[in-house]
């Protein structure tokens, strides 16, 4: 599919796999033997290594943690039942890394080495990737800016770089939301729609204040009247009401467009489900509550995969779901799941194969 790509590669002379359980994996916390790292200098991407896991040596003065030019993306790689490693619907986070670069004055980084690149190190790596259910191998492609000078402007220099992180699942519960008036995460013209770190960096205040008070995420509203959802930081959020699924559109720029949010929509669609992309006001939700037409709310994310949701919190209302009636979400994680393993035909092409 993209053309021989010419990597360097250096193979770890001990692997650090036996010292992982690879049966308890906490979200994030291991890394494999490999990493990617390519530099962008004098206008153009230099040659692709593939190196041991290691640190980086890199000068305090450096721009991307000054300025925060730092994008990255998350993707999911799995092995079928017969132990073939397939990735997730990879090109469309190649896509959309481009489109977080393009909204942050960074170079885009071309096809070959997004891809082939990643091919070949979850192929050096292949025997870190989990098979127990809900158990995947987290791809963290990432781009920093380099520049070691202090003047304000767009670097000159970046790094781009893929982590392999083995990982169990990001929730492993259902989840209590606060829904956040107080503090926002994005408005038109802004970057919310972008991968970019400084929109994690802008959210941890809200979040951790709502998790000092026991709920697990925020439900974050428009900028402007704080009563238009839009997402929750680490997923895109869907609510059944009466005989329809609602999320909201990806019109004004304000949420990430989610790989895995459009693949529930096309699961749903293709499953009989009525999807309607929309804004979608606080209040209705509330109503709809109240009139007993609210059927269930869910999160969809790379990381978090999907994750229902069993409280949300808005001002002096809480409603509270019915996890075990719940159908659409079950719906759309037995159809992914489903697809992963090889059980149900990949009709759209999302398994790449490693
Ligand atoms: C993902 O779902 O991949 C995310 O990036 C969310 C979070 C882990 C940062």
């Amino acid at each position: 599919m993209v053309a021989a790509l010419d990597i360097q590669v250096t193979k770890t002379l001990k692997s650090r796999f036996s010292e992982i359980d690879i049966n308890h994996l906490p979200f994030g916390k291991y890394y494999t033997d490999h990493m990617l790292e390519v530099d962008y200098k004098d206008g153009k991407w230099q040659k692709v290594a593939i190196r041991p896991f290691q640190a980086l040596n890199m000068s305090p003065g450096l721009s991307a943690i000054h300025y925060g030019q730092s994008i990255f993306e998350g993707i999911k790689a799995y092995k079928d039942r017969e132990g073939n490693p397939f990735i997730f619907r990879p090109i469309d986070n190649f896509r959309r890394f481009n489109l977080s670069a393009e909204r942050m004055e960074m170079p885009v980084v071309p096809e070959e080495i997004f891809m082939e690149g990643m091919r070949r190190l979850v192929e050096l790596d292949k025997d870190w990737i989990p098979m127990k259910n809900d158990y995947s191998l987290y791809i963290r492609p990432f781009m920093f800016s380099t520049d070691e000078t202090l003047g304000v402007k767009a670097a000159d220099t970046y790094k781009f770089m893929i982590l392999l992180s083995p990982t169990g699942p990001y929730y492993s519960s259902p989840l209590r939301i606060y829904v956040e008036e107080k503090y926002t995460r994005a408005a038109r013209g802004g970057f919310g729609f972008a991968k970019a770190a400084g929109n994690y960096g802008g959210s941890m205040l809200a979040t951790a204040v709502a998790k000092r008070q026991g709920f697990d995420q925020v439900l974050w509203m428009d900028a402007f009247e704080h009563k238009y959802i839009q997402e929750m930081g680490t997923m895109n959020v869907f609510f059944v009401i009466g005989d329809k699924v609602l999320t909201p559109d990806l019109e004004d720029g304000t949420i990430l467009e989610g790989v895995t949010r459009d693949s529930a929509i096309e699961v749903l669609r293709e499953e009989g489900y009525t999807v309607e992309e929309g804004p979608i006001h606080i209040d209705d939700v509330v109503r709809a509550y109240e009139a007993g037409e609210l059927r269930e709310a869910f999160g969809t994310g790379t990381a978090a995969t999907i994750s229902m949701i069993k409280e949300l919190r808005y001002e002096e209302f809480t409603i509270k779901f019915d996890i075990d009636g719940a159908k659409a979400a079950p719906t759309v994680k037995r159809v992914l799941t489903d697809i992963r393993e090889g059980r149900r035909k990949d009709t759209r092409g999302w398994m790449f194969k490693v």
